[in-house]
């Protein structure tokens, strides 16, 4: 059992990571139900892990109740966030009892939202069960659902009391979904740690594979890097935690040209946005060109879009800065975009000019010989 602290005073919890870990969650959540049932929220597609966890629970004597909500984005909205609170408040949840989200960041948020909100606040504890979630989603305290104005727009922080990660999960989530959230391992290491990124040259491949001895040494090197973070910079506030954001200002544009769907899921536009954004400092003269091209490079070897073409986004520049427009981030007319002085160095530019940003995704290539994305 890999067991990592989130320090934030009296909000601090445990990311505990460990194979097999759903069949003997019963234990670790034991002293927190103090004889309380712990209600599970999860979708459809986890079904076959929500089983084994409500098992795990009834042997440590937890009564659990299920929540079975439709896979999907769509799931993140105000309709299901109704159904779900009024299901909460009929189970008797009180605010002291804990509330279990088991899925990947839909679940993850969209529970995390409901318990900030319910009786003024619950506790509840993330199972994530998406490799995005697993070293991204479910550590932090982001919550939210999304809006008709935007995704992620209504939200809280409000941070788990527990995080348990089961690596082995992940057997049976679809090639595809893996793939996008190892964008998110890979991001970790360009942000700061670029013997990470090097070591994800090496053992990403196996990763993806489905070797189990990668898969947890990445996710919990992620967790370190990502509790690092949010220990420093809970609510995004001192410029540190905006680095995560690295890819997702490009990214979004691209998630939105493309109808935030299927075409393109959310760490495939982070994919495409980190190679672009390091493509962009490249042009600037910020970033060796040799940094950029080994982003691309092993982004493609892992199945991932590496810019526009391999992406399928046809759009001009001045279409896709209109949607960065919207983003969150927006500030007084300006919008500060994640920049990189090499792999591993990654900063907060807030000069940069929207023009030349359109310029430069104009130059782009919108066509690629031989792009077989998303393979499989
Ligand atoms: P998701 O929750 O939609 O899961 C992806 C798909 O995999 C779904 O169809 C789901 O049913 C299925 N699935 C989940 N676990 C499975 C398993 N073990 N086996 C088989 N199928 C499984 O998507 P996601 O990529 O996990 O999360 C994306 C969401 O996370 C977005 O809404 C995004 O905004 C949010 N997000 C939040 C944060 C944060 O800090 N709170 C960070 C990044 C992303
Ligand atoms: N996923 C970005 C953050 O947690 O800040």
């Amino acid at each position: 059992m890999t067991t990592i602290p989130v320090s934030l005073g009296d909000r601090s919890y445990d990311v505990r990571i460990e194979r097999g870990l759903i069949d003997r969650a019963g234990e670790a959540l034991a002293p927190l139900s103090r004889g309380r049932p712990m209600p599970i929220i999860t979708d459809a597609n986890v079904a076959i892990h929500a089983e084994r966890l409500g098992e795990s629970l009834a042997a440590a004597g937890i009564a659990s109740e299920r929540i079975v909500l439709a896979p999907g984005e769509r799931t993140k909205g105000w309709d299901t966030l109704e159904v779900l609170t009024d299901r909460l408040l009929d189970m008797g949840v009180e605010r002291s009892d804990h509330v279990i989200a088991l899925g990947g960041g839909v679940i993850g948020d969209l529970v995390g939202f409901a318990c900030s909100i319910l009786k003024r606040g619950c506790n509840f504890i993330q199972v994530p069960t998406t490799l995005l979630a697993q070293v991204d989603s479910s550590v932090g305290g982001k919550t939210a659902i999304n809006t008709r104005a935007g995704k992620n727009l209504i939200g809280a922080f409000h941070q788990p009391a527990l995080v348990l990660i089961d690596p082995d999960v992940l057997d049976s989530l679809p090639a595809r979904e893996l793939r996008a959230g190892y964008a998110e391992v890979v991001k970790y290491g360009l942000i700061d740690d670029p013997d990470f990124f090097a070591w994800c040259e090496e053992h990403g491949a196996a990763l993806l594979d489905g070797d189990p001895v990668a898969r947890q040494y990445a996710i919990a090197r992620s967790v370190r890097a990502k509790a690092r973070i949010v220990g420093a910079d809970e609510r995004e506030t001192a410029g540190t935690r905006a680095l995560l954001n690295l890819g997702h200002t490009f990214g979004h544009a691209l998630e939105a040209e493309t109808g935030f769907s299927d075409r393109l899921l959310h760490g495939e536009g982070v994919a495409a946005g980190m190679a672009l954004a390091f493509a962009y400092s490249a042009s600037k003269g910020l970033c060796p060109d040799e940094d950029a091209a080994r982003v691309a490079a092993h982004l493609r070897a892992s199945g991932l879009p590496d810019g526009l073409a391999a992406a399928h986004v046809h759009a001009d520049g001045e279409t896709l800065v209109g949607h960065m427009l919207h983003d969150k981030k927006m500030t007084g007319g300006t919008l500060p975009f994640l920049l990189a002085r090499g792999i591993g160095r990654t900063y907060l530019d807030k000069t940069v000019d929207l023009a030349d940003v359109a310029a430069f995704l104009d130059a782009q290539p919108r066509t690629l010989e031989g792009v077989t994305f998303p393979a499989g």
